[in-house]
């Protein structure tokens, strides 16, 4: 008998996604009926083996005409052009919490906008909002402590909701700021998901008679808001800067403070796009790595060497380059904004299909993150094929944060975030699923989990260095 040890590698990781049908599901008046309620199920549930091939798909859907890119090329074109906006009915759900802030705004008022927010987000304004995260993740480990299993994703959603409260107020989800926790949680879970009569309605402002959940809920929020701008401004405070703070100092072109009414949208803005989406990618991550117990234990000696607590600057979270890695590779399997919309203002023609006014676009990250003819092994999780790339926003294929003007403004801030609160994870206990029911991504307004695991914590005894 042979006695050579096996040294061939593991086979890399398949994660769960759903089925891919062989056909399109679209074609006739019942396959529409079939489409509209499959996307209402899951927008990611509706794919054809074709579209992880063509990278550009025209459709009539109900009978508007449509287009599909994935041509990464195009796909950027398109999210850079003035000729194609977000669909005017997309703003109705979010807009009584975040009414005109930087997410909803369109034009002349989105630009300048966008201007006066570019302090709140630099490199240097990021760094200095790592005690809050340091905080929430130390706030994560401590709620679990002690536990022998958790429902990850309700504990990232709480650990990510307090972060971005400690980041924008300095106040905590659960004491001083549990009703501004409260009010987001019940916003985003209840009436922010889309309604039969938004997809009826024709506009922004049709049959929204039906919309009182959302401005009663909407209107709470600002009054909170308000109160908070009201106190801050009658007495700054003196502890570790916070967003308010820099939002309360930006300036716009003119040298004119912001005013109350858009620092209270904007502050709205904020938490509508970047909580639930920080916490989805914390929870694929915990997800693929509990599948993966190879890759967890070589990220975890990365965090042992360099423990969450330590970091006091953007730079210290180089100390972790297979987190950061996995960090990539999560959203590009699992990216919790799966699909991009814009409707085209006027004419126009990509790669060789017309596009005419009011045509909708759809630019799924999803789809594009998958293409057999983008990526090498696409199915596979394999978080060492951005270790080699320094910079991942140059890979042309992936677009977990959109791309162009409007690429997300908060992608340093959410990936800063992940990696601390994963970092203090990690520390503390190995995650492993308590079953062995595969967990599949269901999307609606974001990729989540069509069920809630059960993860298993064993927690880690080690002696600090
Ligand atoms: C993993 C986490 C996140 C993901 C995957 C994500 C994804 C995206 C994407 C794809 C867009 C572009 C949408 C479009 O072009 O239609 C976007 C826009 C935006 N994101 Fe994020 N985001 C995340 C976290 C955050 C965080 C933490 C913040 C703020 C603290 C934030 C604030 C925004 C804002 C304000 C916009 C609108 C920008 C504009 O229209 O100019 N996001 N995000």
């Amino acid at each position: 008998m042979d006695l050579v040890e096996d040294v061939r590698p593991a086979p890399p990781l398949i994660p769960p996604a759903p089925k891919v049908h062989a056909r399109p599901l679209g074609g006739s008046a019942l396959g529409e009926l079939r489409v509209a309620w499959e996307m209402g199920r899951n927008l990611v549930g509706t794919y054809c083996e074709d579209d992880f091939d063509s990278l550009v798909t025209p459709y009539v859907f109900m009978g508007q005409p449509g287009l599909v890119v994935s041509d990464p090329a195009a796909a950027r074109q398109i999210l850079t052009s003035l000729n194609y906006l977000r669909p005017v009915k997309a703003r109705r759900p979010l807009r009584p919490l975040v009414g005109e802030g930087v997410l909803l705004s369109e034009g002349e008022t989105w630009r300048r906008q966008r201007k006066s927010l570019a302090p709140v987000f630099t490199p240097a304004a990021t760094g200095g909002l790592l005690p809050h995260f340091v905080a929430a993740g130390a706030g994560l480990t401590e709620t679990l402590d002690g536990g022998s299993h958790a429902n990850l994703a309700q504990a990232f959603h709480h650990a990510t909701l307090d972060a971005v409260l400690r980041a924008l107020f300095s106040r905590r989800a659960d004491t001083e700021g549990a009703l501004l926790a409260e009010l987001v949680r019940r916003y985003m879970e209840g009436p922010a998901h889309f309604k039969l009569f938004d997809f009826m309605a024709k506009g922004a402002d049709d049959l929204t008679f039906a919309d009182g959940d959302r401005r009663r809920l909407g209107a709470r929020w600002l009054a909170a808001v308000d109160a908070l701008i009201a106190e801050r401004r009658a007495q700054p405070h003196a502890d570790v800067l916070d967003m308010l703070d820099r939002l309360l100092a930006a300036r716009d072109e003119a040298g004119a403070p912001l005013a109350d009414q858009e620092i209270r949208d904007q502050c709205g803005s904020m938490l509508a796009a970047g909580f639930e989406t920080t916490s989805r990618l914390l929870f694929w991550a915990a997800y693929l790595l509990a599948l993966d117990p190879a890759a967890q234990a070589r990220v975890r000696a990365e965090v042992h060497a360099f423990p969450a607590e330590r970091v006091t600057s953007l730079d210290d979270l180089k100390a972790w380059p297979l987190l950061r890695a996995v960090l990539f590779e999560t959203p590009r399997l699992y990216p919790a904004a799966p699909m991009i919309a814009r409707q085209a203002q006027g004419a126009d023609a990509v790669l060789g299909h017309e596009v005419v006014p009011g045509c909708m676009v759809t630019i799924s990250p999803w789809l594009i993150h998958r293409h057999r003819k983008l990526w090498d092994a696409p199915t596979a999780f394999r978080p060492e094929r951005f270790l080699d790339q320094p910079h991942p926003w140059g890979v042309e294929a992936f677009l977990p944060f959109g791309a162009g003007p409007r690429v997300c403004i908060g992608a340093g801030f959410a990936l800063a975030e992940a990696q601390i609160i994963l970092a203090s994870l990690l520390d503390r206990f190995q995650l492993t699923m308590a079953g062995d029911r595969p967990v599949l991504p269901k999307a609606s307004i974001t990729l989540g989990p069509d069920h809630e695991p059960d993860f298993r914590l064993s927690p880690i005894v080690q002696a600090r260095p």
